[in-house]
């Protein structure tokens, strides 16, 4: 049985007043499902979310990391400085990332490689923009994604390696992917994975969908056999919507 995973992503949002608040919400919400579920504040609040919900079974984790050790680089955080605050996942990869940041698949090879190094769990994202959905060139895409970023790596990674889906075209902007759009791709991308490291290591791999994920849609994606959960953005800011998404298991 692969692990179930529900994760929010906060992006640049909540101050460290407003994190406290919503994490309060959170801790008073009650989980009905064995969902593993993890919340991503931004760098500045995790020290003290990490605090704050160490007796409970939400994980802190972080929204995105530097590959190097340390050094000139202004602005950045290392894994080191993630680990020193409790943060033992790391999500890498992130369409905004790639977009605003210029984050290669080149770069995120690299990023991979050191969060594994420090022992930090990946949560790699990926997933086409809408041309490339509407030109039916989503699969070549999502595969170049995990073969570039990915595909160096010795099977045994795979142990601390999640993946996410994100279609471009679905998040944040109330368009999700349909529950057989995320089957169809979730299915693909086991079979890529199953291709080059075989079958077993690809049924072990738990595949999140993310895009436009809310409580009334949650259920029939998490019902597909190849969804094993979901990365939630806009959804994930409150704490009844982010709970009753990780209760529609
Ligand atoms: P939304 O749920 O707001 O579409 O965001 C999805 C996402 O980007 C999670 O990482």
């Amino acid at each position: 049985m692969r692990q179930q995973i529900v994760a929010g992503n906060w992006k640049m949002n909540n101050d460290l007043a407003q994190t406290e608040t919503l994490i309060t919400s959170l801790k008073n919400q009650t989980k009905t499902s064995n969902a593993e579920v993890m919340i991503a504040p931004t760098f500045t609040n995790l020290w003290q979310a990490y605090q704050t919900l160490k007796d409970d079974t939400i994980e802190v984790i972080a929204q995105n990391m530097h590959f190097a050790e340390n050094g000139a680089y202004t602005g950045e955080i290392s894994a080191s400085m993630l680990k020193s605050v409790g943060v033992k996942t790391v999500i890498l990869g992130h369409s905004e990332r790639r977009e605003y940041f210029g984050e290669t698949d080149t770069i995120l090879a690299k990023k991979v490689d050191t969060a594994l190094a420090h022992h930090l769990r990946v949560i790699f994202c990926f997933g086409e923009v809408l041309a490339d959905r509407k030109s039916g060139n989503h699969e070549n895409i999502v595969e170049g994604q995990i073969k570039n970023a990915l595909f160096h790596l010795e099977a045994s990674a795979f142990k601390n390696i999640v993946l996410a889906y994100e279609p471009v075209w679905a998040i944040g902007t109330g368009e999700t992917a349909t529950p057989e759009q995320a089957q169809d791709m979730h299915a693909f991308i086991r079979k890529t994975l199953a291709n080059k490291y075989g079958n077993d290591l690809a049924n072990s791999v738990s595949i999140l969908y993310g895009g436009s994920v809310k409580p009334n849609n949650a259920q029939e994606i998490f019902s597909k056999p190849d969804v094993d959960g979901g990365l939630i953005g806009g959804a994930a800011l409150n704490a009844n919507d982010f709970f009753a998404i990780v209760n529609a298991f």
